[in-house]
């Protein structure tokens, strides 16, 4: 695990120079890790699409700074900047026109006319993307399609030392990734469910928000992949009694081997989803894997929209 590097102000510094130069950092948000690069160099882009296996055909969120570094690239109109001021920086996405003079990013926005911009919740985050100087393009740091990283070890035990370097922040806050919004039609859309609740995003906007579930053949979002963050394990859910080949994920008291949340809540449960599916998916004692239901409110569709991904038959 040479390549594992705990967060100081240095390793930081040595990570910003590593970015500058066209290389791979893994970096922790406050949502999930991140496989950064530098968003305007096309090449390191390049990379991360290699290392993460990923079709060619999804684009990248830029982790920026603040709101003028988005206006460089990104048309933001009254409604991005309201959104914007209040949620960011945290885990919500923007899915924006993109400005002309931007080539540079054509391999960040996978040949879009669109880009896709968010302010982590992070300092480690927040402190790379001002010591590189640049957009940090990062998705989750992970092979595509597997459970997203919220911890520095589940960076490398996915992708091993195809990172160049892996700063380590401690267990994500959040640890389920950003609610993603587009902007670019006259309704608001989402696009994928994620660490902020629509319901919070439309009572502040004082308009319905629309959910795409979008064509998964050509998806404009992963998010709407039928098969994604799967574990190896066969996973059913809305499971009330399982069965005995099953290990069993609960949530709310009931007996169980791992529990999302004893005390039913949301914010709990999501930031244990991922790393309690990797648990059951690496704990011997089992062959397969089942979910309690989950209510379908608030950070509980997006729990169940990553359940459901995860459940799809392969
Ligand atoms: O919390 C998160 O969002 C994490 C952390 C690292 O920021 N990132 C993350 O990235 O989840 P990723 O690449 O795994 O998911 C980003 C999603 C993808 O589903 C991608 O297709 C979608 O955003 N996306 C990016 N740009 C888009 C665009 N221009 N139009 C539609 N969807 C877009
Ligand atoms: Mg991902």
């Amino acid at each position: 695990m040479k390549n594992i590097y705990e967060a100081t102000s240095e390793t930081i510094e040595k990570a910003a120079s590593v970015i500058k130069t066209g290389g791979l950092v893994a970096m922790p948000t406050e949502t999930v890790y991140g496989l950064g690069a530098n968003a305007f160099d096309n090449k390191a882009v390049a990379k991360i699409f290699e290392a993460k296996g990923r079709p060619s055909f999804n684009p990248l969120i830029s982790h920026i700074l603040d709101i003028e570094q988005a206006k460089e690239f990104a048309i933001l109109d009254e409604r991005a900047i309201r959104l914007a001021s209040k949620f960011w920086p945290g885990a919500l996405t923007l899915v924006l026109n993109r400005k002309e003079n931007s080539s540079n990013m054509d391999m960040v926005c996978a040949g879009l006319n669109t880009v896709t911009v968010r302010i982590p919740d992070n300092k480690i985050a927040l402190d790379l993307i001002e010591k590189s100087g640049v957009a940090i393009a990062a998705p989750s740091a992970n092979v595509s399609g597997t459970i997203s990283p919220t911890s520095a070890i589940d960076v490398y035990d996915s992708l091993g030392e195809k990172v160049d370097m892996i700063l380590d922040g401690g267990k994500c806050k959040i640890g389920l990734e950003s609610t993603i919004i587009d902007l670019t039609t006259k309704n608001i859309v989402m696009l994928r469910p994620g660490g902020i609740a629509v319901e919070e995003i439309e009572k502040f906007m004082g308009e319905p928000i629309l959910f795409s579930k979008g064509n998964h053949k050509l998806p404009t979002s992963p998010g709407q992949l039928l098969s994604h963050y799967a574990p190896e394990k066969k996973l059913r859910i809305n499971v009330i009694s399982p069965e005995k080949d099953e290990i069993f994920i609960g949530f709310g008291k009931m007996k169980c081997d791992y529990n999302l949340s004893e005390k039913r809540d949301f914010l709990e449960a999501a930031s244990n989803l991922f790393s309690m599916l990797r648990l059951a998916d690496g704990d011997k004692s089992q062959p397969k894997i089942a979910v309690a239901p989950i209510p379908n409110e608030n950070l509980g569709l997006a729990i169940n929209n990553r359940l459901d991904r995860a459940s799809y038959p392969r």
